[in-house]
């Protein structure tokens, strides 16, 4: 049977797609290999969102090639996903090697086409071609083929987006935006419980926008809140999170839904991108400063503990100095309790690409650092405040790095680390945080439980 090994890089919609597709394959016949020189196809699971994401796939491409060249081995060798669906035939051209580019909406194929180059009756295969319902495609989950897949599990509900954010790709290597019906995402995620999954994050490129087309409100909610508590009601499943969401899908539906849900963690990652409303203007986000801070303030009065996360990006094309600074400032009035922050980068095709003033790398390099600065400065506040606190948290399995701690998170998303063996897999428990490592805590059960 050919061994397969897939390598992702981006989002957890990407770890998704890879999960499903290793799944699909595994239910044809393939064997998932342990490492890349092991196996007879190595499939690379692309971003597109940064230059930088597309330049490392792209190497580890070269990187495969030549290794697989060099030491005689034949193997099939594959692009899938975002920058599959965006540069399609040109990856071949630039890197005659590869043998298949398979799209975001192709991913129900792979099985098929991976079998066809394997059996040599077809030598390339590129596929980006759209495909209706390809959203409800993806289903296959690799639940207990990992300690923790068994424990929580990630549902794609959507696909694409129609905000058309003048910096963002995504809609040309998403789509458009597509949902998946209520009932069908129900019952893929009561199917999942009833493998033994206790927490279900629920998918998509603009979740909040979840059947917005296709679902009237009802009672005055949306149609994600209306999934929401459809997904609540599956007796045994124990936490829903969500992700990402746009700041423009927090009405006062969804901020009531944190209050009246108890599965419904409290964690938000709400992406801000600017703090100045004349680049919030330009990115075409649809809010204002005002309106952020406001949501941020609706939300901590509906649950206090809420862990409020957020992207940013430093660099937009004429941002200036004072534009910066409203975000810096923003960031100080909001303390997030993380902040992931980027630095602009040209995308093809994409509004924001060709326009005026770009910034030189230096400044958005400086402003990287100062954002950086200040953002961890105000983490490490938040950290140090759980020393002392009792926190539950769902054991997820041992840690990567050290098998004899086990991990497990927070309501709030924050990763816990504990001496744990397997019995406190899969277990909802109570911990005391004893200290805080760089972006860990340390908990200990036995202090709760004297
Ligand atoms: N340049 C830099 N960062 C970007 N992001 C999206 N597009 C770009 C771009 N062109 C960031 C946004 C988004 C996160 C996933 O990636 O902050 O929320």
């Amino acid at each position: 049977m050919p061994s397969v090994f897939i390598k992702t890089y981006g989002c957890q919609m990407n770890e998704r797609d890879s999960e499903a597709v290793a799944a699909q394959l595994v239910a044809k016949g393939y064997s998932l290999a342990k490492s890349e020189s092991a196996a007879d196809v190595v499939l690379l699971n692309t971003c597109s969102v940064r230059d930088l994401a597309e330049q490392k796939a792209i190497n580890k491409m070269k990187n495969l090639v030549g290794t697989a060249r060099s030491e005689k081995r034949e193997q099939i060798v594959g692009f899938m996903g975002c920058m599959a669906q965006s540069r399609g035939q040109e990856l071949i051209d630039k890197l005659p090697d590869v043998d298949l580019v398979l799209g975001t909406q192709k991913f129900h194929r792979a099985a098929e086409y991976l079998d066809e180059l394997l059996a040599g009756t077809r030598k390339k295969i590129v596929d980006t071609a759209a495909e209706a319902k390809s959203e409800a495609a993806i289903r296959e989950h690799l639940v207990n083929g990992s300690a923790k897949t068994s424990v929580s599990a990630f549902v794609s509900i959507m696909q694409g987006c129609n905000q058309h954010c003048t910096f963002c790709i995504v809609p040309a290597t998403r789509g458009e935006e597509r949902s998946r019906t209520i009932p069908d995402i129900v019952a893929e995620c009561r199917e999942l419980v009833s493998r033994g999954v206790k927490e279900i994050t629920l998918l998509g490129q603009i979740v909040t926008s979840f059947g917005k087309r296709d679902i009237p409100a009802l009672d005055g909610k949306s149609a994600f809140v209306q999934l929401l508590a459809a997904v609540h009601e599956i007796e045994g499943l124990e936490r829903i999170r969500f992700t990402s969401p746009h700041p423009k899908g927090y009405g006062d539906d969804l901020v009531e839904a944190y209050a009246r849900l108890p599965k419904l963690c409290e964690s938000a990652h709400i992406p801000l991108q600017s703090g100045s409303d004349r680049i919030l203007k330009l990115m075409h986000r649809g809010y204002t400063r005002e309106k952020f801070l406001g949501i941020i303030q609706k939300l901590r009065a509906a649950k206090p503990n809420i862990g409020i996360y957020t992207d940013i990006i430093v660099g937009f094309p004429g941002e200036t100095e004072e534009d910066f600074e409203q975000t810096l400032s923003l960031c100080r009035e909001v303390q997030f309790d993380n902040a992931y922050i980027f630095k602009y980068s040209e995308r093809r095709d994409t509004p924001a690409a060709t326009m005026p003033d770009q910034l030189p790398q230096s400044v958005r390099e400086e402003r990287n650092e100062r954002l950086l600065n200040l953002v961890n400065e105000i983490a490490a506040k938040k950290y140090d405040s759980f020393i002392g606190q009792q926190v539950q948290i769902l054991v997820e399995g041992p840690s990567k790095k050290n098998a004899a701690r086990y991990t497990g998170r927070t309501r709030c998303n924050r990763i816990v680390l504990f001496d744990g063996s397997v019995r406190h897999q899969g277990q909802l428990m109570d911990v005391k945080i004893e200290r805080t490592g760089s972006f860990t805590l340390y908990g200990d059960p036995a202090v709760v439980n004297l």
